[in-house]
């Protein structure tokens, strides 16, 4: 490469601590309070194994995973290499009409990891695209099997299926929904949550009561009729929402009652897979197989975007027996890309080597323990955990919706540990490289702060 500059070191700070206030303008943030934001800025300059540095030199703990995606650490070398060798070779091949073998290479190493019989593989560039490929799936499936008065599609309240117009369509966030409410897609209804503080506070893994939840989508068949319906697409657990957990049995009911009318079930675990839940899919943690899963953000350890559906045999053979010619008109330019690819087969294999994809199951009781120590704390209204993942429900203050908890958030922050604040709860879900020494620095930091509230 003539002329190049020289490539800094591994892990070596951008000169980034001396953005002024105007550096900060052209950037538009995502779900960032951008005034706020840039009047008292965070920036994150390196990273490695379970730290951030911020720009100004502080180390700070993630107890978040990135935003749930970097489930083996930060600037792991297996990776990036990986990334870099992938990029020398083939830095870009387009897989219409054509493809490359990591491609091929990675799709075999995630079936291979998936619930059995979900054994094909759609690839996108980020969870939102999954989830609006796996419903435009759904749909085009009843069709090449002469269904195709199956078109509506059932989503939950407070889901979170990420921004594109299908999925903020089936999910239930209000405010990603209010703006756009005209132009959401048709033929979309709505399952009630599960979140039941009355009688499931405090739970610890799966909350006892709600399974019966699951029976509104008979009432939804009984009033539309079956025909009628493509698909339910859930969280098996809910996380931008606050951390919603499935009560007990509810997942198999779901199953159940899709199978009895022929309705497609598709588990969104853009967060749940690659091992939060101590399994590698929340399918087989909890024992139920859905027709599609979403996936994304632990996929590539959250270094390259990408994102896929699996796809169970039944689907894909569908397709496959329609007319002859491309069986589905949709896809990315970006689908499969190379650098994604590569980033994706050395994170699983990452993953095997160092046993991460069950890891969470082990540590769980030590996480357990430390998260309802926060019970009786001030303001605190819940705690709820599964594998390594845990809400914390706060009491709100009444006209400021979840100024507590970012109040919390920026507090953690100032002390050294980077917790995600979503409405009045604290979301947490560590790399699942963490030791049990971080999880007490993470529930000490929480508790000083909450004392201090
Ligand atoms: C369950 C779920 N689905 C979809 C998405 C959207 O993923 P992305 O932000 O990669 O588009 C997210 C992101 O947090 C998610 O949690």
């Amino acid at each position: 490469m003539p002329n190049a500059a020289p490539s800094p070191a591994p892990n070596a700070a951008p000169s980034v601590g001396s953005l002024s206030r105007a550096d900060l303008e052209a950037l538009w943030l995502p779900f960032t309070a951008n005034r706020q934001f840039k009047a008292n800025p965070r920036i994150l300059a390196r990273a490695s194994g379970m730290h951030y540095w911020t720009s100004d030199g502080r180390q700070i703990l993630d107890a978040v995973a990135g935003l749930w995606c970097v489930n083996a650490g930060h600037g792991r070398r297996e990776i990036t290499q990986a990334v870099a060798t992938q990029l020398e070779t083939l830095d870009y091949g387009p897989t219409f009409q054509m493809a490359h073998p990591v491609a091929f290479q990675l799709a075999n190493e995630l079936v291979r990891i998936a619930p059995n019989g979900l054994d094909h593989v759609f690839f996108t560039n980020s969870g939102s695209e999954a989830v609006d490929t796996a419903l435009k799936i759904a749909l085009a499936f009843h069709r090449v099997r002469g269904e195709g008065t199956r078109t509506r599609l059932i989503g939950r309240e407070r889901a979170y299926h990420g921004v594109g117009f299908g999925g903020i369509s089936v999910g239930g966030i209000v405010p990603n929904r209010r703006t756009w409410s005209s132009a959401l897609i048709p033929g979309v209804d709505h399952l009630p949550h599960t979140h039941d503080l009355a009688r499931n506070a405090f739970s610890r893994r799966l909350p006892e009561h709600g399974a019966q939840l699951a029976d509104e989508l008979e009432r939804l068949v009984a009033l539309h009729d079956a025909s009628n319906i493509a698909a339910v697409i859930v969280e098996p657990i809910a996380g931008s929402t606050g951390v919603l957990l499935p009560p007990r049995g509810y997942l198999q009911r779901l199953r159940e009652i899709c199978d009895r009318h022929g309705i497609l079930l598709i588990f969104d675990e853009v967060i749940t897979g690659f091992g939060r839940t101590g399994s590698a899919f929340a399918a087989q943690e909890f024992g139920v197989r859905p027709d599609m899963i979403t996936l994304a953000k632990g996929l590539t350890n959250g270094c390259v975007p990408m994102g896929g559906v699996l796809v169970s045999k039944a689907i894909y053979d569908a397709f496959m027996k329609g007319p002859e010619g491309i069986e589905l008109f949709h896809g990315y330019t970006y689908s499969a890309h190379p650098a994604a690819c590569a980033a994706g087969l050395a994170t699983l294999a990452l993953y095997e080597r160092e046993g991460l994809l069950t890891r969470a199951a082990s540590l769980a009781p030590y996480w357990e323990e430390a998260a309802h120590a926060l019970r009786g704390l001030p303001h605190v209204v819940d705690v709820r955990n599964y594998g390594l993942i845990l809400g914390l429900e706060l009491e709100g203050i009444a006209g400021k919706p979840g100024a507590r908890a970012f109040e919390v958030f920026t507090r953690c922050f100032e002390r050294g540990v980077m917790v995600r604040q979503t409405g009045e709860v604290i979301a947490l879900s560590p790399p699942l490289i963490i030791e049990k020494a971080q999880i007490d620095q993470i529930f000490g930091t929480l508790s000083a702060v909450l004392r201090a509230q």
